[in-house]
């Protein structure tokens, strides 16, 4: 629904004015796994946001609603011993603890959102949630947060009342986007550099639409082995943190003394960290085979390595690779289903889409979501006009 709509069904709902913010989802295109281990990611913001509507109000709760979910939330502002309950509320509430922990106090609000980031797809719609909803109660404030801080909030949000261990990559991504550009992020530093995608290429997400009920276990038991793995190398030497200051010289010299298991996991964010520098290098100087294939590479080790593909997933970027057009394919996010990202040679995106909806479906008996997205800018006020969708559906 466009902000001027969401505007009036505001009205409707609670009576009264209401600021808009809007949030994107992102789609990384290389370095997965890799952020809670302070490495590199590759994400760009797309074209798909959420809204959170908001108004102030003196009431000492705060009352959420969405206009997709049928769940909705009312809450004390000062309750003492706050539980999370489940769903996707709590990501609103997880921000708005925070938020009174950084001494923003706000005295209640009114909310609702508008969410357009398909869900559950490894395309961010929870970050989306968090940090559009993080920007509209701060509006109500007088606290100032930059976009670094409230991307730590959020994920702070996220891994101490939802209980997701996430890394920082999805909350800086959808706060820090850039219209054509991708950003290679160090996630220790958070320095970034923006990357110009090449005018001839197009970002096509391929939803496999499975979701996997392991994911959410399995991921916080990734980030169990990898800081096993870290531990088990800071022995041998000074000044190792995280899998981030392991070299290929360190896995050669000690790997041994790991589990196969652990082995994997270690080799996967070791190389895979190789590979966003490599990719970053490959995209600036316009070689796009070479990006697609660190793409290909990449997937292979998510998958073999790291364990977090599923069959579905695979077909999808095995389908990918046979279509002319196409310079690499990978998973994207989390992994345990969700989406492929593809890079494809813009003028063959349509015929890409339509080709791999039809194969992927005959594969698999699932009918695909396909998107072909640019990257976009990042979160910040809505804009009151009828937005032009900056992806197109096939
Ligand atoms: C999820 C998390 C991110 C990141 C990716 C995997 O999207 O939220 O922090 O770890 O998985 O790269």
């Amino acid at each position: 629904m466009p902000p001027e709509n969401l505007r009036v069904e505001f009205d409707k709902r609670f009576g009264g004015n209401c600021n808009i913010f809007r949030a994107p989802g992102r789609v990384n295109l290389i370095g997965e796994h890799t952020d809670y281990n302070d490495g590199y990611v590759m994400p760009v913001a797309i074209g798909f946001d959420t809204y959170v509507a908001c108004a102030e109000m003196d009431s000492g709760k705060v009352v959420v609603q969405s206009l997709q979910q049928p769940e909705s939330a009312s809450f004390a502002v000062h309750e003492a011993q706050p539980h999370p309950v489940h769903n996707w509320t709590d990501y609103v509430r997880g921000v708005l603890i925070q938020l009174e922990r950084e001494g923003c106090t706000l005295r209640g609000a009114n909310l609702l959102i508008d969410g357009h980031v398909p869900i559950a797809a490894g395309l961010s719609s929870s970050a989306a949630l968090e940090v559009a909803t993080a920007l509209a109660l701060l509006d109500g404030s007088d606290h100032r947060m930059d976009n670094t801080m409230i991307a730590r909030l959020c994920q702070r949000a996220e891994n101490e009342f939802v209980g997701s261990r996430c890394g920082i990559m999805d909350q800086f991504a959808s706060l820090n986007g850039r219209d054509g550009k991708a950003l290679q992020l160090d996630c220790r530093s958070l320095d970034v550099r923006f990357i110009p995608l090449p005018e001839e290429v197009s970002l096509v997400i391929c939803n496999t639409m499975v979701k996997h009920s392991i994911a959410a276990g399995e991921y916080n038991a990734r980030r169990a082995q990898c800081e096993e793995g870290a531990r088990y190398f800071a022995q041998f030497r000074e000044g190792i943190r995280a899998l981030r200051d392991i070299t290929d010289a360190d896995l050669q010299r000690h790997g041994g003394g790991l589990s196969d298991v652990l082995l994997r996991r270690c080799r996967h964010v070791v190389t895979e960290n190789a590979r966003v520098l490599c990719a970053a290098d490959a995209l600036e100087s316009g070689d796009l085979k070479g990006f697609g294939q660190l793409m290909y590479d990449s997937h292979r080790s998510l998958k073999s390595d790291f364990a977090v593909s599923c069959p579905e997933l695979d077909i999808m970027v095995e389908l990918a690779a046979k279509v002319p057009g196409t310079y690499g394919a990978r998973m994207t996010g989390g992994g345990f289903g969700g989406c492929t990202i593809n890079l494809v040679e813009r003028n063959e995106a349509r015929r890409f889409s339509e080709r791999m909806a039809k194969d992927y479906q005959d594969a698999t008996q699932i009918r695909p979501e396909i998107y072909v997205t640019g990257a976009a800018k990042g979160a910040g006020p809505a804009v009151d006009k009828t937005k032009q969708q900056p992806w197109m559906s096939v």
